[in-house]
């Protein structure tokens, strides 16, 4: 069952303006060890009925579309669409408050959210990206994610690493994992991991990151699962007067097209 306890937090004036120069955050609770067990038998459920996956809403992140080996960084989208109660919990509140704080406090931000699954042993690394390369290139973003760990995240596990300032720069070149335009999985070369600063956390704790910051996360090396909840919380966006290019986006729409995979690319 869901908790009932009220767990509240703030950001300190500090840490908001860290999150600005460093373009992420890290924080050590963002809600209960009941809740993150509560939410553990959520997403087990999920990652097994493959929620979502007639509707694009399930996949491999790092793998081929519709490969039919063991999967290595399955996805789940939109959690909380499938199962509304998501949206009553501590994590849920505090993460859309919090990025309010952070994107500067408009009472229109919205979250939508994803879990990313790390299984032990063999859970695959995601390469070095900004979420932008993902996104819509019709708009200006002005969005960020809040990431959870539902277990302890090392380096080992695949915790968050981050290349401090990166969020100020521009949008890098991007292709897909493999070069294989049918893994949605992006990564971009350009970028000096020996910058990366790394955020471990325990179970229920998080990290903040723009939609511009370089981040990355290790394959999974270690014994146990690494579960993974994040939520994309978006302010309003301002429309760009031509759309920015995307070509990797252009290559796996033909691709998949081209495979006759007629589900969403989402
Ligand atoms: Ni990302």
């Amino acid at each position: 069952m869901r908790t009932d306890t009220t767990f509240e937090i703030d950001l300190t004036e500090e840490q908001i303006a860290f999150f600005h120069d460093n373009g992420f955050l890290s924080i050590e609770r963002i809600t209960t060890d009941e809740e993150i067990e509560w939410l553990k038998g959520i997403y087990n459920q999920l990652f097994d009925e493959r929620a979502g996956e007639e509707k694009g809403l399930y996949y491999d992140l790092a793998a081929p579309r519709g490969h039919d080996g063991r999967e290595v960084l399955p996805q789940v989208l939109g959690p909380d669409i499938t199962i509304p109660e998501l949206r009553e919990s501590n994590h849920y509140r505090n993460a859309l408050k919090l990025s309010k704080q952070l994107l500067g406090d408009d009472e229109k931000v919205r979250a939508g959210g994803h879990m990313i699954f790390k299984p032990a042993r063999y859970g695959a690394e995601t390469p070095w990206h900004q979420d932008e390369a993902y996104w819509s290139p019709d708009v200006y973003l002005n969005s960020l994610s809040v990431w959870m760990p539902l277990d302890e995240a090392t380096v080992e596990s695949g915790c968050m690493q981050f290349i401090p300032g990166s969020h100020k720069g521009d949008l890098c070149w991007h292709r897909h994992i493999d070069n294989d335009p049918l893994i949605h999985g992006l990564m971009t070369d350009d970028v000096d991991p020996s910058k990366a600063v790394a955020c471990p956390l325990a179970p229920g704790g998080a990290t903040f990151h723009s939609y511009r910051t370089l981040h990355h996360t290790a394959p999974n090396t270690t014994d146990n699962p690494r579960r993974a909840y994040i939520l994309v919380c978006s302010g309003p966006e301002k429309k760009r007067d031509t759309p920015a290019p995307r070509p990797w986006s252009e290559q796996e729409r033909e691709a998949m097209k081209k495979a006759g995979l007629d589900v969403p690319l989402l």
